[in-house]
């Protein structure tokens, strides 16, 4: 049978969990039957296809419509899609809903106080400093999404309750095949 493409977007504060999420996930994927499945992080697509492209509204714009376009193509052609990026703009990330149509939203939620305190990168101190200037959510805005399909919270949750959370809603859309129960 050929397989439904559907695109899971992941939003959310950098290192709310997008990635990690979305690196758990695909295995899982995988062991339900899908065969064609592709990730796109913001992270590594701003190494080449939006490479040079900087943090200003107008290339997060560009950053997410490349993204979405990318989605869009993919899903059209039968691959379950896992894209994370900050994608902190509403309006964009509706435009990509409405050009992908098979469109999982999952805001990944956490508080700036947790992320200051995990703070991987270092990035957190740095905008907070003012070394680094339109961090997101310190001096740059993130708009909440208003109806996502998933919100999982990685400060409340662990790894594996927001990835069944992610499961479950695509199960209910039937995107993925119940997990057959032992
Ligand atoms: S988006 O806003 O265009 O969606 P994207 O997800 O591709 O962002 O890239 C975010 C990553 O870039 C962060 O995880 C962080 O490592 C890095 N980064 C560097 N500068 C900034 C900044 N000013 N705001 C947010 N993230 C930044």
């Amino acid at each position: 049978m050929e397989q439904q493409g559907f695109t899971i977007w992941f939003t959310g504060l950098s290192g709310a969990g997008k990635t990690s999420i979305s690196d758990a996930i695909e295995p899982l994927l995988r062991e339900r039957g899908l065969r064609k499945i592709e990730k796109l992080d913001g992270d590594v697509v701003r190494t080449h296809l939006s490479k040079g492209l900087g943090f200003s509204k107008e290339d997060r714009d560009t950053n997410i419509r490349r993204i979405g376009w990318v989605a869009e193509v993919l899903t059209r052609n039968g691959v379950c899609v896992l894209a994370s990026a900050i994608s902190p703009y509403r309006e964009i990330r509706d435009e990509v809903r409405r050009n992908v149509g098979d469109f999982v939203e999952v805001y990944v939620k956490c508080s700036i106080a947790e992320l200051t305190r995990r703070d991987v990168k270092g990035l957190y101190q740095k905008a907070l400093n003012g070394e680094i200037q339109n961090f997101t959510g310190i001096s740059d805005p993130y708009e909440e999404p208003l109806h996502p399909e998933v919100t999982v919270d990685t400060e409340a949750e662990d790894l594996g309750e927001s990835v069944s959370k992610v499961l479950a809603a695509l199960e209910e859309r039937g995107y993925i095949p119940v997990a057959a129960t032992a």
